[in-house]
């Protein structure tokens, strides 16, 4: 995906840290009311680092992500967080931690194999008594169908960023939708170029997702979104003592 590759300098210009604030704040506490005192985590597609900024003050943080880029821009942002190279499918780091966090980066698993092994490599790094959130942005049953959204941001040295994000589902009966993103760079000295990149992400109905974390071990609820500042549903797992 360019977006996480050649674009990767760019990814702070899309949603910026700051605009995490709130829904960090829920994730949170999620994550506390389930694991009270939990102070370890590890964010499993952890990207440009950007609910990280804000929960490194609550937790120590280990970030993961299968995109290199993505891990310097992260790196870039939280120093003081560990960074390690992984596939969520795969990623096997051989120590547990008190919470697994795996935030929109989850969405590029299409299909429920994947997804299961997510949910493996979750239970595997959640210490006994220990949580996992999984914050997907849609389920099958939360999914709005067709919609366009536009956002962007400038930079302090110059350069500025503006987006078109187009989502729409071609087949509501498989376990994909699809995102086209056209995206304008702006850059001193540079004349402005556009970059198109087609994403394909999962979509699982709620069942699903419950069904899979209970299977791994897991006890397994659901949090409804929170409005428009947080509207994804978040799945919690509890790894039983
Ligand atoms: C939208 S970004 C995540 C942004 C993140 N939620 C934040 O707070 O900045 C999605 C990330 O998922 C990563 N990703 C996609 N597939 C992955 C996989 N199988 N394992 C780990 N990371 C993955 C991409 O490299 C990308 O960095």
């Amino acid at each position: 995906m360019r977006l996480y590759e050649e674009l990767a300098p760019w990814f702070h210009l899309l949603p910026r840290p700051d605009d995490y604030a709130d829904e960090a704040e829920r994730y949170r506490r999620l994550i506390l009311d389930a694991c009270p005192g939990a102070r370890t985590l590890v964010e499993l597609g952890a990207g440009g680092g950007n609910n990280a900024s804000h929960l490194k003050a609550h937790f120590t943080c280990t970030l993961a992500d299968v995109s290199p880029q993505m891990l310097s821009v992260s790196r870039r942002l939280n120093p003081e967080c560990e960074h390690v190279l992984g596939d969520m499918r795969t990623m096997r780091l051989g120590r547990t931690f008190d919470a697994v966090f795996v935030h929109d980066a989850v969405v590029y698993l299409t299909s429920a194999d994947e997804l299961s092994d997510a949910v493996k490599t979750a239970y595997t790094h959640t210490r006994s008594g220990g949580v996992a959130l999984f914050v997907p942005d849609y389920t099958r049953e939360t999914f709005p169908g067709e919609g366009v959204d536009t956002g962007g941001h400038d930079a302090d040295d110059g350069r500025s960023l503006r987006y078109l994000e187009w989502t729409y589902d071609p087949d509501p009966h498989d376990t994909t939708y699809e995102v086209d993103y056209a995206v304008l760079l702006r850059e001193p000295g540079r004349a402005t170029r556009a970059v198109h990149d087609h994403h394909v992400e999962g979509l699982f109905p709620e069942h699903t997702w419950l069904t899979l974390l209970e299977r791994a071990g897991f006890r397994a609820t659901v949090d409804p979104g929170q409005g428009a500042g947080s509207p994804q549903p978040a799945f919690v797992g509890l790894r039983p003592r």
